[in-house]
């Protein structure tokens, strides 16, 4: 039992009354758990929850998702979170679209064994509906969008850096179970992002390239040099414009989502482009901040410093995965009108490397619609899966295997060898390796 005085966190009387059980001891537990995990961060007290959360495991894998007993007591307590939540992508059961071996199958059928169970209990605990399963949330087409300010506690790494930099939402990044319990409780401890400090810049990042780089390679390389802390990066704005746009949105996420793939950074500012930067500029930066400088020739060390992980480092590609984090509508549209450019210029029909395109449910339904557009895509011979491709992995049978991808976050997970869009796109056609020399 947990004596409230002998806490450093602050509780509120109706706090104090949760954790000794007006709520039941189900609830009791629950306020337990994340009031220590409030002191194990050194939270001065628990702020409210003010939104919908995004909750990083949607899988059954025991060992790493909640267990299905606790999720159990926690619906038979009558208890769900505070508002509906959606959920990182489904286990990759459209086997249709991913094409896998009946051993790949098998142990994904084996692995997911709780999988049914555990949606039940997911959708019980407040799940908002099936097309909840992505990580990208904050599309229109699935509508988890919070306003700027909102507290949260989030748990996967992409989008907890999207909701605090794009979004100006304030998250920290927390863990799979806590997410959940935090948003039954609808509190989370007041530290860190969520607070006006922890959201003030520790370095400043100055972007000294020719063009814009890629933004998972730019992303690979903030993250390898800071490690922690948060970054206010100066000179974006010379290639992406001012203010959050459709034409840099996308950008934007996938370089928040790769730098929190390679570091501890939940939150960047970017110079004229992100809101609180837009607002605050550079008092932003704390008193001791450091200056880094990134170079074309960093970005170019960092390419070339991938291992060639496949088991046959001469193979040609068999698979490709785009889609880590899930694309937007306007990212789909730009490999329909890129691939059918491609092909055309090559006088050829289809691409030459099986090639799955992953989104959110909501996202390919809205691309679907589009005739001429999901057309070109599907004639070219790309299939369409709204499965998380890391997951693929996850059995272990696709390790070494000849697999692309351009995501350098698959990359980092995976022994997949990653491509820039623009390279990637002559390797799907030709079959060929671009004359790219990563990778070796
Ligand atoms: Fe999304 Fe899975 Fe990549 S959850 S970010 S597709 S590792």
């Amino acid at each position: 039992m947990i004596i409230p005085e002998n806490l450093n966190v602050a509780l509120t009387q109706d706090e104090e009354d949760s954790l000794r059980g007006s709520q039941g001891p189900v609830m009791a537990k629950v306020m337990q758990t994340v009031v220590l995990y409030a002191e194990a961060m050194s939270a001065e007290r628990l702020a409210d929850i003010e939104g919908p959360g995004h909750f990083v495991i949607p899988w059954s894998s025991p060992g790493i998702a909640p267990p299905i007993e606790m999720l159990e007591d926690l619906v038979a307590a009558g208890l769900k979170t505070k508002f509906p939540f959606t959920l990182d992508p489904r286990p990759p059961f459209d086997f249709e679209n991913l094409n896998l071996s009946i051993e790949e199958e098998e142990a994904i059928n084996e692995m997911y064994k709780d999988q049914t169970r555990y949606d039940e209990l997911m959708f019980q605990l407040g799940l908002r509906d099936e097309d909840a399963y992505t990580c990208n949330p904050y599309q229109p087409e699935v509508g988890n969008i919070p306003q700027p300010g909102t507290v949260l506690a989030w748990s996967e790494s992409a989008c907890a850096v999207y909701a605090n930099s794009i979004l100006a939402a304030r998250t920290n990044r927390n863990g799979a179970i806590i997410d959940l319990l935090s948003n039954i409780v609808g509190k989370t401890p007041f530290t860190g992002l969520i607070t006006d400090q922890g959201r003030r810049a520790t370095c400043l990042l100055e972007l000294d390239t020719e063009q814009l780089p890629n933004a998972h390679l730019l992303g690979a390389v903030i993250g390898s040099k800071i490690q922690t802390g948060v970054p206010y990066i100066v000179g974006l704005d010379r290639f992406l414009g001012s203010g959050i746009r459709a034409d840099n949105i996308d950008y934007l996420q996938e370089l928040g989502a790769i730098i929190a793939t390679y570091s501890a950074v939940d939150l960047i500012h970017v110079e004229n482009i992100t809101p609180e930067a837009m607002q605050h500029n550079r008092q932003l930066l704390r008193e001791d901040y450091s200056t880094y400088v990134i170079t074309d020739e960093q970005l170019d060390h960092q390419l070339f410093s991938y291992p060639n992980l496949w088991s046959d480092s001469e193979a040609k590609p068999i698979k490709c995965f785009i889609g880590c984090p899930h694309l937007s509508l306007r990212e789909l549209h730009w490999w329909a009108d890129n691939l059918h450019k491609t092909l055309r210029a090559k006088n050829q029909e289809k691409i030459t490397v099986e090639t799955i395109i992953c989104a959110a449910p909501g996202v390919l339904r809205a691309f679907e619609a589009d005739r001429e557009s999901y057309s070109k895509l599907i004639d070219s011979g790309v299939h369409m899966s709204q499965a998380c491709s890391e997951t693929v992995f996850e059995t272990g049978l696709c390790t070494g295997k000849p697999i692309i991808t351009n995501s350098n976050k698959l990359r980092a997970y995976t022994t997949a060898r990653f491509y820039p869009d623009d390279e990637l796109l002559e390797v799907l056609v030709s079959g060929e390796d671009a004359g790219g020399e990563h990778g070796h």
